[in-house]
C-alpha cells in the first residue's frame, strides 16, 4: 500500500513537474523520441511547440546554450546593448575568415546561443518579406505553399500585434495598416512609441519633393518607403522564441528540453537513413545518442545546421575528406551559397542637447526604475525607430545589362536608419547615426569546417562587398543619406560629418571607408538552400528534407536561398510554421 501510494505520488509529481527543461544530459531518461530538435532557436522552439500539441507526440529538443529568459538584458530593449560585444554571453563569439571584401580584414558574426537562439538577442525590428521575397520561394523550390499569399495565414497565426505602453492607440494610427497583422498569436509585436527626436524631422524630409516618399506598413507586401519599426516587443519586454513559444507551454509532459548540450552529428544507422544524433554536454565529456522514431530536425541556425550537415559527412567529398570527415552522403552545396547583408555606419554631429542613460548612472538608475514600475520611458529606446526603403531608379546603369539583384519591383536594393539614439552616442556627442544596408547582396560566402572537431568553430565568410554592385549600392545608399541630411528641413540640426571626418571626399575613398568598417548583420542565409524538386542545386527539397536521404529535414534561416528585403526574424517564424504543419501532415498528427 505505501509503495503504491509513493509511485501514485511519484508519477504526479512526475507530472505536474513535467516542464521538463533539463539542465544536462545526465537528468535525461529516455533515449527515444518521435522527433528530435537540433537548436532550441528561433525555428526550434516554433517546431517544439507545435509538434507536441499533440500529446502523442514525444519531443526532445537540444540546445547548447542556456536559459535566456530571466535576465533583464534580454527582457529591456535598451539593455540589449550589453549583448552585442563582440564576446559576449547569449552568443557563440564566432569570427568570420578574413574578408577580402573588407580590406583583408576579420569581423565577429554574432549568432545566438541559448533558448531563444537569436530572437534572444537581436535588435528585435519585426519585419517581414516583401511579397517579390516569399513568390520568389516559390518559384525558386516550385511550391506554391512558400508564396506570400499561401504564407499569410501562418504570418498572422504568429503574431499578437500590441499597443506601445508609452502612448494611447492613437499613436499608432496611420503608422501600420490593421489587415496584415494577427492580434492572437504567441509573439507579441509592437511600435515602441519611444520618440527620438528626429523621428518627426526624417518623415517630413522623405515626403518633401526632393524624395517624395509616402508612410507605409513595411509588413504589408512591400517596405519600400518610410517605416515605423515594428519590434518584437510587448509591453515594453522583448518576446523571443523562448519566452512566447516555449514558456507558455513547458508544461507539456511530452516535450523535453535539454540545454547546455551540443549535437556533435547526426549519424546513419543504415544507408540513406539519419535519425540518430549524437550529442556532448562538452568537449570533455563523453558522447551519447539519441534517436528519433520520425525525424531528426535542424535547426542549429545558418552556421550551426551547415556544421552539423558537414559534422555528418554530408557535403562535398573532397572537401569533408580534407578535415578528415568521412562522406556519407554527397551533397556539393552544402554551406555553400551564404548571403548576409552588409551594414555601414555613417555619422553627423547633431546640434541638440541629450542626457546619456550610458554616461550618467544617475539617468540610468531613473530609467531603469521607471521601466520596472511600468515598462516606459528611456529604457525602451531600440537602435531606429523609422527606416526608409529604397530602390535604385530606373534608368540606374548599375542595372544595365544585368539581373535586378532584388527579388522584383516591391523590394528595395538598400535601406537605411536615421537616429539619435544611444546606440550611435555612446560618447554623449550628440550625434545622428545613419546606419545603411544593402538589401539583397550578390555576394555569396560560405560556411566550411576547419577541422572534424564539433567544438571548433567553422569558418564563416561572409563575402562582404565583394562584388562590385553591392558596394556600389552602398554608395548609393550613402549619397542617399548624406541627401537627406544636408536637405534645407535639416539644416541647424545636422552638422559636420563625424564619420568618416569631412575630408574624406571622394567616391574611392568613402568606398575605402565602408570596407574598414562594414560590420556583420547576423541576417545570413542561404547555407542549406531550398530548390526544386529533383534539382541539384541547393541542399534541402521544398518540403525542406535534406534531398537524397531520409528521417533528415532542416528549418532555419540556411533553407532561405536568397536574402529578404531586411532582417529575418519574421521569416523564419513563418518558415517554422508552415513546416510544422508539412511535418504534421506527413506523419498524420
Ligand atoms: C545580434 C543579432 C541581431 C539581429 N537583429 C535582428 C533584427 O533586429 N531583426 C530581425 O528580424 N533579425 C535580426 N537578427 C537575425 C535573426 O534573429 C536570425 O536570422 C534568426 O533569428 C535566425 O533563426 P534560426 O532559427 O535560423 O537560428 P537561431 O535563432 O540562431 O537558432 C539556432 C540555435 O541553435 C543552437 N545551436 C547551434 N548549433 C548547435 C549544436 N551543434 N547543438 C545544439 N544547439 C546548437 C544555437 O545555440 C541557437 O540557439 C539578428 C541576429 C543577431 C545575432
Ligand atoms: C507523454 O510523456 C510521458 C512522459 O514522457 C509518457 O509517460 C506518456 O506515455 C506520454 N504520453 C503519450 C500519450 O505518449
Ligand atoms: C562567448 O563569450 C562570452 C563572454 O566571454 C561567454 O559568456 C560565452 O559563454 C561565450 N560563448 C560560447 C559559446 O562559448
Ligand atoms: C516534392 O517531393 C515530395 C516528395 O516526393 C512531395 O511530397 C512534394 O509534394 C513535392 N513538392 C513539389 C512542389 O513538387
Ligand atoms: C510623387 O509620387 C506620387 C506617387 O506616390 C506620384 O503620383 C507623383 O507624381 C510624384 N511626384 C513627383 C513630383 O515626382
Ligand atoms: C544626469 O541625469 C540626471 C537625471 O536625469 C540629471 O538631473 C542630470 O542633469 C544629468 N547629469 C548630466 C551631467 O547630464
Ligand atoms: C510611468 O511612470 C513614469 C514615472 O513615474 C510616469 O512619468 C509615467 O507617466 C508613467 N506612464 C504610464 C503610462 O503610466
Ligand atoms: C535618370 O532619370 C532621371 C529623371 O527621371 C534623370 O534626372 C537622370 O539624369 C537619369 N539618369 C541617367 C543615368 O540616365
Ligand atoms: C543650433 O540650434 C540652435 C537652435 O536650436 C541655433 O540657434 C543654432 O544656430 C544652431 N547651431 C548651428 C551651428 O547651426
Ligand atoms: C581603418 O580604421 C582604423 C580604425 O578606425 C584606422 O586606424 C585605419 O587607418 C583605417 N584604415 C583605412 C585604410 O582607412
Amino acid at each position: 500500500m505505501a509503495s503504491f501510494l509513493w509511485i501514485l505520488l511519484f508519477s504526479v509529481g512526475f507530472r505536474i513537474a513535467g516542464a521538463k527543461i533539463y539542465d544536462s544530459l545526465s537528468e535525461l531518461e529516455k533515449s527515444q523520441f518521435d522527433f528530435i530538435i537540433c537548436g532550441g532557436g528561433n525555428a526550434g522552439l516554433v517546431l517544439a511547440n507545435r509538434l507536441s500539441e499533440n500529446p502523442a507526440v514525444q519531443v526532445l529538443v537540444i540546445e547548447a546554450g542556456g536559459r535566456t529568459q530571466d535576465d533583464p538584458d534580454t527582457q529591456i530593449p535598451f539593455l540589449d546593448i550589453n549583448l552585442l560585444a563582440d564576446r559576449a554571453k547569449y552568443q557563440w563569439n564566432t569570427t568570420t575568415t578574413p574578408q577580402k571584401g573588407l580590406l583583408g580584414k576579420t569581423i565577429n558574426y554574432p549568432r545566438g546561443f541559448g533558448l531563444g537562439g537569436s530572437t534572444a538577442h537581436n535588435g528585435m525590428i519585426w519585419i517581414k518579406g516583401s511579397v517579390d521575397d516569399y513568390d520568389n520561394w516559390a518559384k525558386v523550390t516550385g511550391d506554391d505553399g512558400w508564396s506570400y499569399n499561401a504564407l499569410e495565414p501562418y504570418m498572422k497565426k504568429v503574431e499578437r500585434f500590441t499597443n506601445p505602453t508609452e502612448k494611447g492607440p492613437d499613436f499608432v494610427n496611420g503608422k501600420f495598416n490593421p489587415q496584415a497583422h494577427g492580434f492572437q498569436g504567441p509573439l507579441g509585436i509592437s511600435i515602441i512609441g519611444n520618440e527620438d527626436r528626429i523621428d518627426d524631422l526624417v518623415v517630413e524630409v522623405l515626403k518633401s519633393k526632393e524624395f517624395n516618399m509616402s508612410v507605409v506598413d513595411g509588413n504589408d507586401k512591400s517596405s519600400l518607403g518610410i517605416w515605423w519599426i515594428q519590434s518584437s516587443v510587448s509591453g515594453g519586454t522583448r518576446s523571443s522564441s523562448a519566452t512566447s513559444y516555449l514558456d507558455p507551454i513547458d508544461c507539456r509532459p511530452n516535450l523535453s528540453v535539454v540545454i547546455n548540450t551540443q549535437v556533435t552529428r547526426v549519424i546513419q544507422t543504415k544507408k540513406g537513413d539519419f535519425r540518430t544524433v549524437e550529442v556532448a554536454g562538452g568537449p570533455k565529456e563523453p558522447r551519447q545518442t539519441f534517436t528519433a522514431c520520425k525525424e531528426v530536425i535542424l535547426s542549429a541556425g545558418v552556421v550551426g545546421s551547415a556544421q552539423l550537415l558537414l559534422l555528418s559527412g554530408i557535403g562535398h567529398k573532397q572537401e569533408l575528406a580534407a578535415v578528415g570527415v568521412k562522406l556519407t552522403h554527397e551533397s556539393p552545396n552544402v554551406g555553400k551559397g551564404l548571403s548576409n547583408q552588409p551594414q555601414t555606419l555613417f555619422s553627423w554631429e547633431g546640434n541638440f542637447t541629450m542626457n546619456s542613460l550610458i554616461a550618467n548612472q544617475t539617468f540610468f538608475d531613473e530609467s531603469l526604475a521607471r521601466w520596472n514600475k511600468n515598462h516606459t520611458g528611456p529604457m525602451n529606446t531600440v537602435p531606429a525607430n523609422l527606416v526608409s526603403a529604397f530602390r535604385l531608379p530606373e534608368n540606374s546603369t548599375l542595372l544595365k545589362g544585368i539581373e535586378d539583384p532584388s527579388a522584383g519591383p516591391r523590394t528595395p536594393h538598400y535601406y537605411m536608419g536615421l537616429a539619435t539614439t544611444e546606440y550611435f552616442n555612446s560618447g554623449s556627442q550628440p550625434t545622428i547615426g545613419a546606419v545603411l544596408q544593402v538589401s539583397e547582396p550578390i555576394s555569396r560566402g560560405s560556411v566550411t569546417l576547419n577541422s572534424n572537431d564539433p567544438f571548433d568553430q567553422p569558418n564563416v565568410d561572409l563575402a562582404f562587398l565583394v562584388e562590385d554592385l553591392d558596394t556600389q549600392i552602398l554608395l548609393q545608399a550613402y549619397r542617399t543619406a548624406k541627401a537627406q541630411i544636408e536637405h534645407p528641413l535639416m539644416k541647424g540640426f545636422a552638422l559636420d560629418r563625424l564619420s568618416p571626418p569631412p575630408e574624406v571626399q571622394i567616391d574611392d575613398d568613402i568606398i575605402i571607408y565602408m570596407r574598414n568598417n562594414t560590420i556583420a548583420t547576423s541576417h545570413a542565409v542561404g547555407t542549406a538552400a531550398m530548390s526544386r524538386n529533383g534539382s541539384h542545386d541547393g541542399v534541402v527539397g521544398p518540403d525542406l528534407k535534406v534531398k537524397g536521404i531520409n528521417g533528415l529535414r532542416v528549418v532555419d534561416a540556411s533553407v532561405f536561398p536568397v536574402n529578404l528585403q531586411m532582417n529575418n526574424q519574421a521569416a523564419v517564424y513563418h518558415l517554422a510554421e508552415r513546416a510544422s504543419d508539412l511535418i504534421k501532415h506527413e506523419w498524420h498528427l
